[in-house]
């Protein structure tokens, strides 16, 4: 026997015994400390898998345990041999902590960001973000679930009790190559990891079970159901709560979104059932669905799973817990999406590609490759705005921007679906696809440290397809300070529509100029008189910034245009 089991190490079988799900520790409170080191799992038989995690887990990180409006230290420190950073996914943070790509930690430093709580109960995650090496630090284990909680999510009957009714549900799926080394570009991805954990199986009380599902794979799109097409909730998305718990049988996640979902297990104490993915039922040009047929010159792309269903874990049903939470309320929160009316303006980004037949990579946005000198956007405070994802490549793309939560506003001129109708941070735009979303961009500004926003299949990202933004006071903005208009000079009306009237009490020529968001002047006049007025029915609906230049002085005031 011993010397089968040694002939079938040899030549590295993958043994399929089940494991536990491991659940990570939890960290609590508001100093907390994350350290980053190398390790190692025994994930096959043969050689050892190296691998990044934080503090004293072998593979990902922590628990980070969060309450809204508490200020929270984190030291982190890079015990790898390389540069890192780590970047709280979904949280809205000031640049400067918000952990991209411009906030390095070199080799045995320490960085401590600080900032204060301010999203809504829900799932989000922390993983590093360093220039072109996302995909192989985060592949080889960096990552870490955040579970924000507050008054709101607090008051309902809900389960939340950590590792006895609700469950981190960090979900992989990766390849490995012949010397068991995770490998970042794996298109041939295969082994499933929950929680780091191969081949898992969970004991669950037979209560209201919560998972708290993410996608933390490198690329595959998950279409997470269960056995016998189970009916569950789905109750949160990527920033919390929906508005109402949503009966359904799937739950897509793309890389990067978050889902918590609400399983009815009351009277099912010995049954078993298993979370799968419904590959079968994503469509072409989805990771992870039918693969198709690959042009010359691109690399093979067949994972055994595209375009199948396949078991990722199996729950054992057990006895209820004292205090079970046995039934779910029908009203979760209101999250008030922002009304499209509203915005300011509209951006439009489209995936792009050297060539329609490229399938791997790299993509760009609007043709152009991620660059850290470069500027993408210039955003005023407090701007709302539309963005409009129109994907022109053969390949789906979860996009991802950071700062900010945003709503959907539809895919393809639809209205998105019920477990999409709350905040986002991650969207998937399918090939062929448009979607728009709207958001507001408020509280922090930063005209040196910009924020970003990219694919989250790891290895576009880390190839350029990504762009960055800075949030901008308006004064910041036109590099001129703000002087406020009780000079006798008046701007008028705002909002405005066909005409702006200037009335003002010095003598003089004025200049007038009218600038868009982008800093770019769109109109301009010379004033001679006190009282002069402007045609603007030309311009299109939007925020501008007018500028009136007199001999001694110069007057800025944001005018709306609608
Ligand atoms: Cu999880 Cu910039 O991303
Ligand atoms: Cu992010
Ligand atoms: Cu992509």
């Amino acid at each position: 026997m011993r010397k089968v089991l040694s002939i079938l190490l040899l030549i590295g079988l993958r043994v399929s015994s089940q494991n536990a799900l491991f659940i990570p520790d939890t960290l609590v409170g508001t100093n907390f400390n994350l350290s980053m080191h190398e390790d190692s799992v025994q994930f096959f038989a043969g050689n050892i898998s190296h691998t990044y995690a934080y503090n004293n887990n072998h593979y990902l990180g922590s628990t980070l345990i969060f309450n809204k409006w508490a200020n929270v230290t984190i030291n982190v420190t890079n015990l790898i041999k390389d540069t890192t950073t780590v970047h709280w996914h979904g949280l809205h943070v000031p640049s400067k902590w918000d952990g991209g790509t411009y906030s390095p930690i070199l080799p045995g430093g320490t960085w401590h960001p600080q900032f204060t709580i301010m999203n809504n109960a829900g799932t989000y995650w922390y993983h590093p973000h360093p220039d072109m090496k996302t995909a192989e630090q985060a592949i080889k284990g960096a990552a870490g679930l955040i579970i924000i909680r507050d008054s709101v999510e607090g008051a309902l009957v809900l389960p939340r009790k950590y590792g006895v009714d609700d469950f981190p549900m960090v979900v992989q799926c990766q390849q490995y190559d012949s010397m068991n080394q995770a490998m970042p570009r794996g298109m041939e991805d295969s082994t499933l990891l929950v929680n780091g954990t191969m081949n898992p199986y969970l004991n669950v009380p037979a209560q209201m079970v919560r998972l708290r599902l993410l996608n933390a794979s490198g690329e595959r799109v998950f279409n997470f159901g269960f056995t016998g097409n189970m009916q569950f909730y789905q109750i949160a998305s990527d920033g919390g709560l929906l508005d109402a718990p949503y009966l359904t049988t799937r739950v897509r996640l793309a890389p990067g979104e978050r889902a918590e979902v609400v399983l009815n297990l009351v009277g099912m104490m010995g049954q078993q059932f298993n979370l799968m993915s419904y590959g079968s039922e994503l469509s072409m040009g989805i990771q992870g669905g039918p693969t198709m047929p690959m042009p010359p010159g691109n690399p093979p792309m067949d994972s055994p799973l595209n375009g199948i269903d396949y078991n990722i874990m199996q729950f054992n049903v057990v006895a209820q817990t004292v205090g079970a939470v046995t039934t779910i309320p029908s009203v979760l929160t209101s999250n008030n999406p922002i009304a499209e009316s509203s915005a300011n303006i509209t951006r439009t980004i489209r995936f792009t590609a050297d060539s329609a037949m490229v399938m791997d990579g790299p993509f760009y946005f609007n043709d152009s490759s991620f660059s850290m000198m470069r500027i993408d956007y210039r955003i005023p405070i407090n701007s709302i705005e539309i963005w409009k994802l129109v994907n022109e490549t053969m390949v789906a793309h979860p996009f991802h921007i950071h700062d900010v939560q945003f709503f959907i506003l539809d895919r393809n001129g639809v209205a998105p679906n019920p477990n999409e109708l709350g905040r986002k941070d991650v969207v998937l735009v399918p090939p062929g696809d448009s979607v728009r979303f709207i958001t507001k961009f408020t509280d922090f500004t930063d005209s040196i440290v910009p924020y970003m926003f990219h694919c989250h299949i790891l290895m576009h990202e880390d190839d350029g397809m990504m762009g960055t933004f800075v949030v901008l006071d308006s004064s910041a903005f036109l590099g001129v300070k703000q002087l406020n208009n009780n000079n006798g000079l008046t701007v008028y009306p705002n909002p405005a529509t066909t005409e702006l009237r200037i009335t003002n009490y010095e003598l003089g020529i004025k200049q007038l100029r009218i600038y868009n968001v982008l800093g770019e002047e769109v109109q301009s006049a010379t004033i001679t008189s006190n009282q002069s007025t402007v045609n603007i029915s030309q311009l299109a609906n939007g925020i501008y910034f007018v500028r009136i230049i007199t001999e001694s002085k110069t007057y800025n005031q944001k005018v709306i245009k609608q």
